[in-house]
């Protein structure tokens, strides 16, 4: 075995410095409680009360959950129904609904007939699989219900990929109208939260069914960067080692996830700036793994670094190299990255230019979104002291381009 080989094994001795736990990151987990999703939580509980406390009154109720990818929205309704059927079973005997719960996402079904009867076989286990159309099995599901005095709450997550099929509208229409059939004992078995990330549901509805529905609609808006820490920080302290991670590590993540506010997109770039952490075998995790695990989602803009004026490499080879030198800030100022490009002109043979020319640099190298540009016009008892500015390389890694620049800049 040659020595690489060797240490490629001998790495698997290695134990983690940095995760504690590190299923805590995998898409499965559910955590203990949902931050900052209080208000949409009892929302949702307020709903399904009348269904709940067995109002007489009570038909199915449906609720509408929009909102765009990673806000919580599956993940909220998984730990209501669970706790729903939970709170339903220890308060049997008393005036409480017993209500089933069935999560089904929607992308994992072809048909409404395969979801009815992945529903009817837990139901009832000998049930066939085929030899029903999906209106019919419907139908059956609701009369078992019945006949158990049971209520059936069906969340259906992703519901756009069923209902943009042919047919699939049909069913929804059935599922949602079902209530009515039960008008006249006011005691339907059905109720439904139906879960979309896009805003275009009503246009598969009629007007007046999904008017009707939209009252019920809770609509999940994007974290902003202060919640997106928050969540970072609670998913940190359980799944990863105490200093491992500062809050400013914490307060970048939380700061490049918040243009999406997408908290999923949080915690993968936190789970893989652990991960790069420890393949370094690094006591904790630093700036540069962040910028890592960034690069490892979006494929290196090399292209358009090689067409880049010589100028302009060599202000991002400034750049680069200062953020390389201090692993501990997420910024390099606009002073320091000037003196460095005209020592680096001045080594390299190549005549520096001029402050104005330099920023028109900066500026460029900011729109085509290499760097970040952050500025400050700074004054003195309303005298302008001219401009600085802060720099930052957030979503590349900065040891590798550095040494690209090395590679395709000549003159360095
Ligand atoms: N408020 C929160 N507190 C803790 N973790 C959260 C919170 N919101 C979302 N998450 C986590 O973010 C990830 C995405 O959440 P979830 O799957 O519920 O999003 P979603 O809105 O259903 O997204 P999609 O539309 O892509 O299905 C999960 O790992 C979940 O644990
Ligand atoms: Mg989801």
């Amino acid at each position: 075995m040659t020595d690489s080989n060797y240490k490629l094994f001998e790495s698997l001795k290695h134990s983690s410095q940095i995760f504690q736990n590190e299923e805590v990151f995998e898409p499965s987990f559910i955590p203990e409680c949902l931050l900052h999703r209080e208000t949409e939580l009892k929302t949702l509980v307020q709903h399904f009360k009348p269904i709940i406390n067995r109002k007489p009154t009570a038909l199915g109720t449906h609720v509408i959950i929009q909102g765009s990818v990673g806000l919580g929205k599956t993940t909220i309704v998984k730990q209501f129904g669970s706790t729903l059927e939970q709170y339903c079973r220890e308060k049997q005997g008393e005036d409480i609904a017993q209500i089933l719960f069935f999560y089904l996402n929607c992308r994992r079904q072809r048909s409404w007939s395969i979801l009815f009867t992945t529903i009817l076989r837990q139901l009832v286990p000998a049930f066939p699989v085929r030899g029903f159309s999906a209106a019919e099995l419907l139908t059956y599901m609701c009369s078992i219900m019945k006949e158990r005095n049971q209520k059936l709450l069906l969340c259906l997550d992703e519901i756009d990929y069923l209902v943009s099929k042919a047919q699939g509208q049909d069913i929804l229409y059935a599922l949602i109208r079902n209530n009515e059939g039960y008008l006249h004992e006011n005691n339907s078995p059905l109720s439904l939260i139906l879960i979309t990330r896009s805003r275009q549901l009503y246009t598969y509805l009629d007007s007046a069914l999904y008017s009707s529905l939209s009252k019920r609609m809770i609509i999940f808006h994007p974290y902003n960067a202060t919640q997106l820490y928050d969540i970072l920080l609670a998913r940190a302290k359980n799944g990863l080692n105490l200093s491992t991670y500062s809050n400013e590590i914490l307060k970048e993540i939380a700061i490049i996830a918040h243009t999406s506010g997408d908290a999923r997109y949080a915690l993968e770039l936190l789970w893989r700036a652990a991960k790069v952490a420890d393949s370094e075998h690094s006591k904790e995790i630093l700036f540069e793994h962040v910028r890592k695990a960034q690069v490892s989602s979006f494929p290196i803009k090399q292209s358009l670094i090689t067409d880049l004026p010589l100028h302009q490499k060599i202000v991002l080879f400034s750049i680069t190299s200062i953020l390389k030198r201090q692993n501990d800030t997420m910024y390099a100022f606009t002073g320091d990255v000037k003196r460095k490009y005209e020592k680096t002109c001045q080594n390299t043979g190549v005549s520096p230019r001029k402050q104005t020319q330099f920023w028109v640099y900066l500026q460029e190298l900011h729109k085509i979104g290499l760097i970040k540009l952050e500025v400050i016009n700074r004054h003195k008892k309303g005298k302008s002291l001219g401009r600085t500015g802060k720099v930052s390389i957030s979503d590349l890694p900065v040891n590798e381009l550095v040494e690209y620049l090395q590679k395709i800049i000549p003159e360095l």
